[in-house]
């Protein structure tokens, strides 16, 4: 992170509020700039001024405050955050910012910045739990909202459950810590594939199978976290899109097969992650298939090989594939690796509660002439050891030590309109 972040911290009515200045003095401490906002409910918790002292600011509340508008308004306010936290999140201001209310000052100014916005939520183990909380925590994440937490443990209400706010060390941790393997990707292009992909047999079914595409997400978080331009095409997944990511939903494999030839010039990086179907009906029948009690035969041809015909590309980016086995897991992966001419393989084994449509991952990551194991963790663990060991072996230019080393040796160079990823040359 740059050192002076600039936070606005967002404070709702809730008893968690009382330990906001405490989050402030960990913010300050970690070089964060905070501009405390509070709804009218948090100023019945803890005290402004004790907020104002901690930010060394006036905290602001009001949106028709005549005189904090005319120091910095409240577009002003929303356009100087680098960085939005509302902490504690009480239920209903969740609601309001799921309904996109612009009813008080922070309401307003969560709908007017372009800050990225996360959520502590803070409040009664049913109030969480409720199926409205949770269709709302579910709006925010899918439009991009970081939710940090809940954490379980004994409430102010005397109860015992999911709802307490992190405390604010967590928070100021993992705000403010550099993501891991900042700068690993930094500026490069990197299109990964995720999901499944279904292929249309009539108008009401399709063939397709089990891939979640969490792990393509993954890659796509990590990848991002690392410093890339991250574009993520996606078969039909219920994934929110991460943040700061591009995506782009396709539905078969020669859809995907367009939308990654329309980017593949850009990429330095492709990961494949998606389990693109391998096969696709010859036809697809214009009316439903009826029924007649007997057995039909449905005609299929190879779908296009998405992964092979970018490798055969004569200007190609680095590529990696993944290869989701049953059985002989190496032996396929390597024949693979080979076959589709890939620069790595990610392979795992399918079943046991692994690769699809679960938490876990463990990979064998081949590449010619190596091999390395990445345990058994959570997808987003597994993808974070991926992409390391992705930039590790990425070709000069854009080897890690390489690019280092040319930064070291070069004179500065005069600062561009747009910023632009060097191309890797192969
Ligand atoms: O399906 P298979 O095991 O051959 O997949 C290996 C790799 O090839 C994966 O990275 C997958 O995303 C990619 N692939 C592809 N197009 C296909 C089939 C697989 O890009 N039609």
């Amino acid at each position: 992170m740059t050192p002076q972040k600039r936070i606005l911290l967002g404070v709702t009515g809730g008893i968690a509020a009382y330990k906001s200045p405490d989050l402030v003095r960990r913010l300050v401490e970690r070089g964060a700039q905070v501009q405390v906002v509070m709804t009218a409910s948090a100023r019945r918790f803890v005290a402004p001024l004790a907020l104002q002292a901690v930010s060394g600011r006036p905290v602001r509340s009001d949106l028709w405050d005549e005189a904090a508008e005319a120091a910095m308004g409240h577009i002003e306010l929303a356009r100087w955050a680098e960085l939005v936290l509302i902490a504690p999140a009480s239920a209903d201001f969740l609601a309001r910012l799921a309904a996109g209310r612009a009813d008080d000052l922070l309401a307003a100014l969560c709908l007017a910045t372009e800050a990225p916005i996360c959520v502590a939520p803070a409040m009664n183990r049913v109030m969480w739990a409720h199926r409205a909380t949770q269709a709302n925590v579910a709006t925010l994440a899918e439009r991009g909202v970081r939710v940090l937490g809940p954490d379980s443990g004994p409430q102010a209400c005397g109860e015992v459950g999911l709802g307490r706010m992190w405390e604010p060390a967590k928070l100021a941790e993992s705000l403010l810590e550099p993501p891991p393997n900042a700068g690993l990707l930094q500026g490069l292009n990197v299109l990964i594939t995720a999901g499944p992909t279904r292929e249309r047999i009539d108008p009401v079914r399709y063939l397709t199978n089990r891939s979640s595409g969490k792990m393509g997400f993954a890659v796509a978080v990590a990848a991002r976290e690392a410093g890339a331009h991250v574009t993520l095409v996606c078969g039909p997944v219920s994934l929110p899109t991460p943040a700061g990511v591009t995506r782009i939903d396709v539905e078969s494999a020669r859809e995907m097969y367009a939308a990654v030839h329309r980017h593949v010039a850009e990429a330095d990086l492709l990961v494949a992650a998606a389990a693109v179907a391998d096969f696709q009906p010859r036809s697809v029948a214009e009316e439903k298939i009826k029924k007649q009690g007997v057995a039909i035969d449905l005609a299929l041809e190879p779908a296009p090989d998405i992964v092979k015909s970018v490798t055969e590309m004569a200007k190609r980016p680095f590529v990696v594939g993944f290869a989701a086995e049953t059985h002989d897991v190496e032996a396929n992966a390597r024949g693979k690796l080979k076959r589709k001419k890939l620069d790595m393989i990610a392979a795992n084994r399918v079943g046991d509660g692994l690769a699809f449509d679960c938490e876990d991952n463990a990979l064998t990551v081949f590449w010619p002439g190596g091999r390395t194991e990445i345990e058994r963790a959570a997808k987003l663990e597994v993808a974070r050891a991926l992409v390391a060991l992705i930039a590790k072996r990425l070709p000069p230019p854009q080897g890690v030590a390489r690019r280092a080393a040319r930064k070291r040796r070069a004179p500065p160079t005069p600062p561009r309109t747009r910023p632009r990823a060097r191309r890797i040359r192969r």
